[in-house]
């Protein structure tokens, strides 16, 4: 919104920029965080593996889109390092239903996120950008079924665990776009 001189259009491209590559961002410390607690020999290890390694796809992405098209990245980055392993590392220590939960309710979010974007990108000649999106959706859509599949829901207090997550999530996605 701050961002002038390249039109509104532009502008907004670039915040679904900044805010993605912080999210991913985000994702890739949650699970370093989940992995850090639960060693490699955990249930879900080898699964928590493979989600942290489409993230990092995603963040690789998104970290070159940002410097080919010299969007300003979000200045909040230092602090969803700590959060999102902070995160990860608090939810695998309640346990593996709990880190499981913390998977299914920042992929709702995400999901969420990714689906708006591609019906804001559909007045928007980014076909690139769209793309991206579509496939990064179709994974995080992957980890909250695995989530889903592994016993999210089960966790103790998963309603309460979950919501609070969710909040969390859409305030940081709220903060990233703009700063
Ligand atoms: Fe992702
Ligand atoms: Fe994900």
């Amino acid at each position: 919104m701050a961002d002038s001189g390249l039109g509104r259009d532009k502008a907004d491209v670039a915040s679904m920029i900044r805010v993605n590559q912080a999210g991913e961002y985000g994702a890739a410390q949650i699970y370093k965080g989940q992995l850090a607690v639960m060693g490699d020999d955990a249930p879900h290890s080898s699964a928590i593996h493979h989600m942290a390694e489409q993230e990092q796809r995603h963040l690789d992405a998104f970290d070159q889109m940002i410097v080919d098209r010299a969007v300003r990245p979000t200045i909040l980055q230092p602090f969803w390092k700590v959060a999102g392993y902070a995160l990860g590392a608090g939810t695998a220590a309640m346990g593996p239903r709990a880190a499981m939960a913390c998977t299914a309710a920042v992929e709702t979010e995400i999901d969420r996120h990714y689906q708006e974007q591609l019906e804001q990108l559909e007045s928007e000649n980014e076909p690139a950008l769209a793309h991206m999106i579509a496939d990064f959706r179709e994974e995080e859509l992957e980890h909250k079924e695995t989530a889903l599949a592994a016993g999210a829901e089960d966790a103790p207090g998963y309603p309460i665990l979950s919501a609070a997550i969710r909040l969390g999530c859409r305030a940081a996605i709220g903060l990233s776009k703009r700063i």
